[in-house]
């Protein structure tokens, strides 16, 4: 034999080592199959977790303070109100009431709101209840359309857009928009004030109560301030009318005073 096996032999050698247990060819190098490849692929790392997305929570009083802080005068003062988006009551609103009568009268009479013929004019006191209040200002020789701020009167109210079916203002409501009632006193600079009902009562000296109330001289956003009986109470309740006449005789002394 030289070292060379033909076909048959090896065949044969090869069933043999079969037959002996042998399963797999050899090869010439060792293979550790234990060894950690050098370069194991790297795992994705995992998604962070989201963070929870924080919607920054609006306080409307805040807003309300920092855009009537804002204002320089009147105008300015009612487009801030125009922008003020947190109130509902303006998504029903025909129109904003901001005011009426003679910027610099030394009187300024508050109301509680529009009514339907306010919403619809865009100025306060304009229905029956304004007429009235005409005639009775008109009486102690004052007016929205006197040249004179001796003889004018100035008009707004805590809201300036109108309330569903005429409710009364919920205290939220009046929170809301005082800043800007605050303001607007500061801007108007009247003399004094005139609170026409409980709601600018509960706005202006933080209470109600108007049948105890009114004809009593009180202080509010530094000024004197009259409380009456709104003029729409008047309507119902005629005898209401002589008690209005004295607090419009207090009003027209403090003027002369
Ligand atoms: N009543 C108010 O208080 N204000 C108005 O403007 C009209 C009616």
């Amino acid at each position: 034999m030289d070292g060379v096996i033909d076909f048959w032999a090896a065949k044969a050698l090869l069933e043999w080592q079969i037959e002996l247990g042998a399963d797999e060819p050899i090869g010439d190098l060792p293979v550790n199959r234990y060894e950690i490849p050098a370069e194991t692929p790297k795992a994705r790392p995992a998604p962070e977790p989201m963070a929870p997305v924080v919607i920054p929570a609006v306080d409307p009083v805040a807003v309300a303070e920092r855009m009537a802080a804002a204002a320089r005068d009147l105008d300015a003062l009612s487009e801030a109100q125009r922008a003020f988006d947190h109130l509902d009551l303006k998504k029903g609103a025909r129109n904003l009431v901001f005011a009426d009568g003679i910027r610099g009268a030394r009187v300024m009479v508050i109301g509680e709101a529009p009514g339907r013929e306010e919403d619809i004019e865009g100025r306060p006191f304009v229905g029956k209840a304004g007429q009235l209040l005409d005639r009775m200002f008109a009486a102690i020789g004052l007016s929205r359309t006197a040249p004179a701020p001796d003889n004018a009167i100035y008009i707004t109210n805590v809201l300036p857009w109108r309330p569903p079916a005429n409710r009364t203002p919920e205290p939220a409501e009046i929170a809301m928009m005082l800043p800007f009632l605050k303001r607007h006193v500061e801007l108007a600079a009247p003399d004094l004030l005139v609170l026409m009902g409980n709601t600018p009562c509960q706005a202006v000296l933080g209470r109600q109560g108007i049948l105890r109330l009114r004809g009593q001289w009180a202080e509010g956003f530094g000024l004197p301030v009259m409380p009456m009986t709104h003029p729409a109470y008047l309507l119902r309740q005629g005898p209401a009318k002589r008690d209005a006449w004295s607090d419009l005789l207090e009003i027209r002394a403090r003027l002369q005073a």
